[in-house]
């Protein structure tokens, strides 16, 4: 009998699944793994299942990419069927994309239990497609893990009962604790020497949806390349919006790459001066790493890595990404503590709160 059925789909919920996958084993959990295929290819997919050691997926859904609402129902679509032939006890989410809602939707719907991870972040954006999904994700889950202690004040203020929470820490510094010694030098991936170049990375909407704000973007990292080298593994819908709005000769002078797999993405960021990135699990590993990060956005979700740890919320104003740039040129950036839990346990605490939980829904799934 499968007691739990972990769904995963986007390249950033692959680093959040593998701890989980590997604790449920080893606390004699059931589990089987389900990816949607919203993620599909090899460097945004299929490196990370062989570099963590992801099982292979029991269900695979192959849905590819469209636009949300298509993509979404899509999902729904396929994943309903397989859920009536698993009949799992709970069905686990991880993150905040359009695979976690999907899922945990057509669960919710069919009396299954639903648990997710990293519960209660919220950037209060609502242009942000994943805040979309963050809140929905969570109103419908049965029991919610968070990462940061913010996130419980988050859950209260939208109703949720806090004894549906619980506090575990974050999974995806779990991937990072136990991959941290097999990460790929910046040295063989680049050539460069450790603290001598910066990486960026950028693929919100936001940032790369609208000609003239990527365009600006582009413009201060080609000013900030003269001074300090930046290498940039591109997102394959970055890559396409620059052709498209031809703006390739901005990325001269570049170091650009394609998607790196986990442990090239992690040698460059350990030994990198700084990063500067939209992306949420970057600002996350930075605070983890220790190295300085400044985040090309106007909110972030994850509120403890500006408290307690090395991010900077700068937003896409090339005036305001120059001046912090040149600040961490001139103080070394920076310099944070590893936030409580960050300790890589938090799938074990997952697995351990789940030992107790499950006996307790027996039953309780509609007919
Ligand atoms: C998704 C997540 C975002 C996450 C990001 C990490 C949602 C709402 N967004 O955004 O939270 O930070 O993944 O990458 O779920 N594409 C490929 N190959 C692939 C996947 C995508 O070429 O394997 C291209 C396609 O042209 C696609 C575009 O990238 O249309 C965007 O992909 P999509 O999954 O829709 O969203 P992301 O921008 O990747």
């Amino acid at each position: 009998m499968t007691q739990i059925l972990c769904v995963a789909g986007a390249r950033p919920n692959f680093m959040k699944i593998a701890p989980v996958m590997a604790a449920l084993r080893e606390a004699g959990i059931a589990a089987q793994l389900l990816h949607t295929g919203q993620h599909y290819d090899a460097a945004m997919s299929d490196s990370f299942f062989a570099d963590l050691g992801i099982p292979q997926p029991d269900h695979h859904l192959e849905v590819g990419s469209a636009s949300h609402a298509v993509q979404t129902a899509e999902i729904m679509k396929r994943f309903e069927p397989v859920l009536e032939r698993a009949q799992p006890q709970a069905v686990l989410v991880v993150g905040d994309v359009n695979s976690t809602i999907a899922c945990a939707l057509v669960a919710a719907k069919r009396g299954v239990r639903v648990i997710h991870v990293e519960a209660g972040l919220r950037s209060y954006d609502r242009a942000m497609p994943e805040e979309i999904n963050r809140v929905l994700t969570d109103q419908l889950s049965d029991l919610l893990f968070t990462t940061e202690k913010s996130a419980l004040a988050n859950l209260m203020r939208e109703g949720i009962d806090p004894a549906r929470v619980e506090f575990v820490g974050n999974v995806m510094i779990d991937t990072l604790h136990r991959n941290l010694a097999r990460a790929v030098p910046a040295a063989a991936t680049l050539g460069a020497a450790v603290g001598e170049y910066a990486v960026l990375t950028l693929h919100r909407p936001s940032n790369v949806d609208d000609p003239d704000t990527l365009a600006a973007l582009l413009g201060v990292i080609a000013e900030i390349n003269r001074q300090l080298p930046v290498v940039t593994p591109l997102h394959p819908r970055t890559r396409a919006n620059i052709e498209k709005f031809g703006l390739a000769d901005k990325l001269d002078g570049l170091r650009v790459l394609p998607p790196v797999g986990y442990l090239e993405m992690l040698g460059l960021m350990r030994d990198a001066k700084l990063v500067l990135t939209d992306s949420g699990g970057l600002q996350e590993e930075t605070t983890a790493l220790g190295v300085p990060c400044l985040t090309l956005r106007e909110n972030t979700e994850r509120p403890i890595t500006l408290d307690e740890g090395t991010n900077t919320l700068v937003g896409p104003s090339p005036a305001a990404i120059r001046r912090a740039f040149d600040d961490v040129m001139a103080n070394g950036g920076k310099r944070g503590r590893i936030p409580e839990y960050w300790d890589g346990r938090a799938a074990t605490r997952i697995a351990h709160a789940l030992k107790g939980w499950l006996p307790m829904q027996k039953g309780l799934r509609a007919a």
